[in-house]
């Protein structure tokens, strides 16, 4: 019996109303209980024993490599096109003139967001767990360590931890070994790399510290840290002061201070879906890294350069010129998001069926007169006027949170942009089927036809008015990075970290990233083991795109 084909899924839509629908609700939940209910879960998790994990005397006699992905499981062109490049045995990557030899990882740490958009067991096997599989088929598997990220805790980590802390199940056939959402890796020439979970923004529990005193206590003084941290808590409480909440900056500063007594030389991260890395003064290292397969977010905005705790960027990917560039596409809205058409043509058809539920026929000819019958309409109709304050709300509800000023003028501007783009279309209905086809005003035929006419320009017409919205937002003001970026389910510019420790002790952090991830595959046999290799000619290689060495 031949085995069932894996299926290879698409980007994931963020404007399909049934993602944005459940993607909504499961944010609403975790925010509102999930940070209160989980405790049965996490005690549960919490009194699973767990130290820290010994790697220091696995590196034999070359150097040590481990592999940092982050934000992966989406569409499969781009998580597979990283996991076969994680997975390769040898990988050669042109740096000039000069090419660095590098090799896969003995671990590999997976740093957040395991799966998009939400989390659930078949999820994370169709989206991760089999590109994964396939990219491992008939090659050398490296232990796999994982800390969940916002998404992964919308479920409250239900799914997370049935996938990643049980190391009888294993992932897609590597050896896993923790059995908490977070965990302490002991690595050669005494560096440290200790992953944290910080829930959804939320302070360490208690089991969580007392786990870290634990590992500290086992550190001697020369030990080095490396923090895996759920988000680059460090850019977006500069790009958004008055709205960051401090707890994962506190949580690492407790962690320093009180826990390990030294601060720790390099931060890794993912949630911001590029590469950026930032260096102060003393040379430690901020790196966000999380493009290990979910959609491309903007690099030039907000922006980033020097940040006012004193870390300056030093290497980004992709360039904020391609990044200015891409933001264009947003005028391809409609095509993009095909299926977001089903909710403007709801609405555009419901505010001209209210709009012109008082028209006379006399008043369909005349544009002014059928603005001014819509306008008292919407005045004097409760029903009108509520559908109307309603839409207003839920498009400043929907714009960019972290400047009120602009929520609330770029909201309204946005929603009567769309109430008068609904009233035209809704008006030029009415006017084709009168006058153009001839229609009785009012018959049945007329009102199905015009209806028909603007749910269909609706559908059109609405998510093109969005696109241009995000445009002017993400291009002029700096805002809506994330949703200015979703929309266009960039899959390409993907990336992840590759790091050595050599005999030294000096760490090397390499950033290796895919400019354009392959978009046809074949299916084959390695191994003894079904994979997919890629058969896209317009594909390009892996190539380095940032190094720093570290010396012990
Ligand atoms: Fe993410």
């Amino acid at each position: 019996m031949s085995e069932q084909k894996p299926r290879r899924r698409s980007m994931v839509g963020w404007y399909d109303p049934r993602v944005l629908a459940h993607s909504g609700y499961q944010v609403a939940i975790a925010n509102v209980f999930g940070r209160h209910s989980d405790t049965r879960l996490i005690e549960a998790l919490a009194s699973q024993p767990q130290n820290e994990f010994d790697y220091s005397a696995t590196q034999g006699p070359g150097d040590f490599w481990f592999d940092y992905a982050s934000d992966i499981g989406d569409g499969w062109n781009s998580t597979f096109a990283i996991a076969d490049a994680i997975a390769q045995p040898t990988l050669d990557l042109k740096s000039g003139d000069s090419v660095e030899q590098t090799r896969a990882g003995k671990l590999l740490v997976f740093g957040g967001d395991e799966v998009y958009p939400y989390p659930s067991r078949s999820e994370y096997v169709v989206r991760t767990e089999t590109p994964y599989k396939l990219a491992f088929a008939g090659r050398t598997h490296p232990d796999v360590f994982a800390i969940p990220g916002n998404h992964d805790w919308y479920d409250s980590l239900v799914a997370f931890s049935r996938i990643f802390c049980r190391p009888e199940r294993g992932f897609a056939g590597c050896a896993t070994r923790q059995t908490r959402s977070y965990f302490a890796l002991k690595l050669p020439a005494n560096w440290w790399l200790l992953a944290i979970d910080l829930q959804l923004g939320a302070d360490l529990d208690e089991p969580q510290v007392q786990y870290f005193q634990k590992v500290a206590s086992r550190m001697d003084s020369a030990a080095q840290l490396i923090f895996c941290v759920p988000e680059p808590r460090w850019i977006l409480e500069d790009a958004y002061p008055r709205h960051a909440s401090y707890e994962e900056q506190s949580s690492t500063l407790f962690l320093e201070e009180e826990v390990f007594k030294r601060k720790a030389r390099v931060f890794l991260t993912g949630d911001l879906h590029f590469y950026k890395r930032h260096e102060n003064a003393e040379g430690v290292q901020k790196i966000t890294a999380g493009g290990g397969g979910a959609f491309l977010h903007p690099t030039h905005a907000p922006a980033t350069k020097l940040l006012r705790n004193g870390f300056e960027q030093r290497a980004v990917y992709p360039d904020e010129k391609t990044s200015r560039r891409l933001t264009w596409r947003n005028f391809l809205f409609p095509f993009l998001n095909p299926k977001a058409g089903w909710l403007y043509a709801f609405l555009y058809a419901m505010s001209a069926w209210l709009a012109s539920a008082s028209l006379e026929a006399s008043d369909v000819i005349d544009l002014p007169t059928a603005l001014s019958a819509a306008i008292n309409a919407a005045i004097r109709d409760p029903l009108n006027g509520m559908w109307l304050v309603t839409i207003v709300a839920g498009f400043i509800f929907f714009t960019d949170t972290h400047i009120r000023s602009w929520r609330v003028a770029g909201g309204a501007c946005h929603a009567l942009l769309h109430l008068a783009a609904a009233f035209m279309v809704g008006w030029w209905a009415l006017l084709v089927t009168v006058r153009g086809f001839d229609l009785y005003y009012g018959s049945m035929v007329q009102l199905l036809l015009s209806g028909l006419i603007t749910v269909v320009l609706g559908a059109i017409v609405g998510p093109f008015i969005l696109g241009f919205y995000l445009f002017v937002s993400i291009r002029i003001f700096g805002r809506h990075s994330t949703e200015a970026f979703s929309s266009l389910r960039i899959q390409d510019f993907k990336q992840w970290l590759r790091l050595r420790i050599d005999a030294a002790g000096t760490l090397t952090i390499y950033s290796i990233g895919i400019d354009r991830v392959p978009r046809r595959w074949r299916t084959t046999i390695r191994g003894g083991e079904e994979t997919a290799v890629a058969d896209d000619r317009r594909a390009s290689v892996p190539r380095l795109v940032d190094k720093v060495e570290l010396r012990g």
